[in-house]
């Protein structure tokens, strides 16, 4: 399967901005990009449109929202349910971004139902994990990594099309923070991913969903990232911002 190098774009950028951004992005790599890596951008809301049109028709791009309520549709003010970002033309969503979890307050409950109400709907679902910086200090970074993994997933079906889910690793220490985890810190949480992953969806299953790394992923350590085992791409926030640095990315 392609790598995954998705840019999350969180709360940034005017429609126009990201229009723009994206076709920047789209010239950047045109004829570049390389043919087992796969672009998804995740802008917010409101930008979803402009978006979408500067990336139309280009081979190998996809797009993708931030979030959604996890319900066809209802009295639910200030949502979105996955039904509207299907038809502005999104393929995936994250669930469970620890920004989310840490401001907004979403627990593992609600990231479960949000995994199994999306991919149910028809989005591609990336589950977001991580540890905070005390989890880690207190070695729990595999019990954390592991309990999130299983609320996470405890709706997905075991026959679940493994191109239709991924999961982020993403230490809440190295988000934004030009902090990033060591090789060895990545490699170490991307096995347990795996090891959970082949214990639930079995050993063929288990063995194609992509994990993707995310935290402080930048141009000059990008590449090492990916050549880590169990890294099948990366959830790029700030260094996805400007067009050049992210395609700097893609094809690192
Ligand atoms: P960052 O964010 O690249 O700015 O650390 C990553 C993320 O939050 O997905």
């Amino acid at each position: 399967m392609k790598k995954l190098m998705a840019a999350n774009w969180k709360m940034y950028k005017l429609a126009g901005e990201a229009g723009d951004t994206a076709a920047a992005l789209r010239a950047a790599l045109d004829g570049k990009l390389p043919a087992d890596r796969e672009v998804l951008v995740i802008p917010p809301f409101t930008a979803l449109g402009p978006t979408r049109q500067a990336l139309a028709g280009a081979a190998g791009f996809a797009l993708g929202a931030q979030n959604f309520y996890p319900s066809r549709q209802g009295a639910f003010t200030g949502e979105i349910a996955p039904d509207m970002l299907l038809d502005a033309g999104c393929r995936y969503a994250l669930a469970g971004h620890s920004e989310r979890r840490h401001i907004l307050g979403e627990d593992d409950a609600v990231v479960g139902r949000k995994v199994a109400f999306g991919l149910a709907a028809g989005l591609s679902m990336i589950l977001c994990v991580g540890e905070k910086i005390e989890e880690r200090q207190a070695g729990e970074v595999e019990a954390v990594v592991s309990r999130q993994l299983e609320a996470g997933l405890a709706g997905v079906p075991t026959d679940v099309s493994a191109e239709t889910l991924a999961i982020a690793y993403e230490p809440v220490w190295a988000i934004g923070t030009g902090l990033t985890a060591g090789p060895a810190e990545v490699a170490e949480a991307h096995a347990v991913v795996r090891a959970r992953l082949v214990a639930r969806f079995g050993p063929e299953n288990g063995a194609k969903i992509r994990i993707l790394y995310g935290g402080s992923v930048k141009p000059g350590n990008a590449g090492e990232i990916l050549g880590i085992d169990n890294v099948d791409g990366v959830l790029v926030g700030g260094a996805s911002l400007e067009a050049e640095s992210f395609a700097a990315i893609v094809t690192a």
